[in-house]
């Protein structure tokens, strides 16, 4: 009875919210595993990564509308104006890198001179070739999903706080059974 009560994001928020982040977290140790594998694969497994990178992309794009459409859900009550603002950072800094890692991705591999295997088609690199921004970005691509991985491990420590010592129920606001 009480959970009814608890203000939810709307299915399709908390569709992309968990689709996203079972992607992002995939895309991140596959990305990590690439250097291992033989480099006779390496390249098919390579644009895999890159497949699933750009679909992050896309689905960050609706997300942004989705959100300019309907905002999220006030924070729980119990939540002080301080930890809200905090909480509020921390999630611009989440949607923050999770536009900066991909899109380094994407430029890492266009200057690289690297296009993209579609399966039914090839799509060459647009761009003039530009190692040493090719090498720039490699870094911005490798500090930057670590970053947004550190900060996942707060955000779902955070979540767990909110649910088992506060016990404010804050998971329920992403709970497929919610809204
Ligand atoms: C790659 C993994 C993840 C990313 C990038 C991510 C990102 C985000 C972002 C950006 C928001 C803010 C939504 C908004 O108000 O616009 C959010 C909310 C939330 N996330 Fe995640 N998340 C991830 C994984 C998780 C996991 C595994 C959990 C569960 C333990 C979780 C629990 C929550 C909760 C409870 C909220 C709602 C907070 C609130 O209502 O204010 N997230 N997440
Ligand atoms: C949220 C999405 C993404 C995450 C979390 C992610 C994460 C990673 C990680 C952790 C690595 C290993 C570190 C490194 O060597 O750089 C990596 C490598 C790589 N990523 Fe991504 N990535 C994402 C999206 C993309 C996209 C969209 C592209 C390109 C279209 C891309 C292209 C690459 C390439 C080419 C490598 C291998 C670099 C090399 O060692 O040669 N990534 N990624």
């Amino acid at each position: 009875m009480e959970q009814a009560e608890i203000k939810t994001y709307t299915k399709p928020q908390i569709g992309l919210h968990n689709l996203m982040a079972l992607l992002i977290i995939g895309l991140y140790l596959f990305g990590l595993a690439l250097e291992s594998f033989d480099k006779s694969v390496r390249p098919d497994y390579i644009n895999i990564h890159k497949l699933g990178g750009l679909a992050i992309i896309a689905l960050l794009a609706i997300r942004f509308v989705s959100r300019l459409i309907t905002p999220p859900p006030a924070m729980p009550a119990t939540m002080g104006p301080l930890f809200v603002k905090l909480a509020h950072l921390g999630h611009y800094a989440l949607y923050l890198l999770m536009a900066v890692v991909p899109l380094s991705g994407v430029f890492m591999s266009l200057y690289a001179g690297r296009g993209l295997n579609l399966y039914f088609m090839q799509v060459a690199s647009p761009l003039v070739e530009n190692k040493p921004l090719a090498h720039t970005l490699h870094e911005v691509h490798e500090v930057g999903a670590n970053l947004l991985a550190a900060l996942v491990v707060g955000h779902v420590l955070f979540a767990l706080y909110h649910q088992f010592v506060l016990k404010d129920n804050l998971l329920y606001r992403l709970s497929p059974r919610g809204k």
